[in-house]
């Protein structure tokens, strides 16, 4: 079991009108109590109404992605600064649809993450592995080298969430084995323990990639696994509810 308090976040990916700010009311109801810290990461455009709903509730809202610059001529993209001035508290960077998508690179990752500083965002960095990758023997690998490009110094328990999302686990119904999981996370926590020192053991570690409620209650007692962060299931509340009770 992880020995910091864990850590649920939504990500809600290019999905989400207001007429989802529902899901944001019902998950603040049914959260009070509970064990861990949650968060929810809409579009954008629901930042701002997000923070509205959730204000007062222990719920954390954040962004997606995050622009490296916190203004300028750079269409379509929202800064840290942004998020952070619609009330958001939180931003992912390097999700593997970005990194995908969008070419991202370990050195803009780590840019990203020291931009959602820069704004006071609590950043939650991802990593992790393709199938092939993983076929060819070379998750830890892989691992080691995106914390080495994308985790910046002086990252701290304070500051950054490290999310393990196996790319080929992500909205695919496949979840890692148990024992991959114990693997890549005590492989992450001993490197980030190397380069950061004892404190980094206070550096939560989500799990994510086809994470429901059927299977949260497996993989949040696994060692080094201080959270989940959720995609398809975190669209509705009951789902994510459901996940959050795994939690402790
Ligand atoms: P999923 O997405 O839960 O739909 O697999 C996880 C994620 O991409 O963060």
């Amino acid at each position: 079991m992880s020995t910091v308090r864990q850590f649920v976040v939504g990500n809600w990916k290019m999905n989400g009108t207001r007429a989802s700010l529902a899901e944001i009311d019902a998950v603040r109801s049914g959260i009070g109590g509970v064990a861990c810290d949650v968060g929810i990461c809409p579009p954008a455009t629901l930042i701002a109404a997000a923070t509205e709903r959730a204000r007062g509730a222990a719920l954390m809202i954040g962004g997606q992605d995050c622009h490296t610059a916190a203004g300028g001529a750079h269409t379509g993209d929202v800064s840290a600064e942004m998020i952070a001035d619609a009330g958001g508290t939180l931003v992912v960077v390097g999700h593997s649809e970005r990194r995908t998508d969008h070419d991202e690179d370990d050195a803009l990752v780590r840019a990203k993450a020291e931009a959602g500083w820069r704004a006071g965002l609590l950043v939650i960095l991802c990593i992790g592995e393709t199938e092939a990758q993983r076929r060819a023997g070379e998750t830890l690998a892989v691992l080691s080298s995106q914390l080495e490009g994308s985790v910046p110094d002086g990252s701290s328990a304070e500051n950054l969430v490290v999310a393990y999302e196996p790319v080929w686990a992500i909205g695919t119904g496949l979840t890692a084995s148990n024992d991959d999981i114990r693997e890549a996370h005590a492989h992450i926590r001993t490197e980030l323990v190397a380069r950061f020192g004892e404190a980094a053991a206070g550096i939560r570690l989500l799990y994510g990639g086809s994470v429901k409620p059927g299977n949260a209650g497996e993989i949040l007692p696994l060692a080094n696994v201080d959270g989940a962060l959720v995609g398809g299931a975190s669209l509705k509340a009951a789902d994510f509810l459901g996940i959050i009770a795994a939690a402790g």
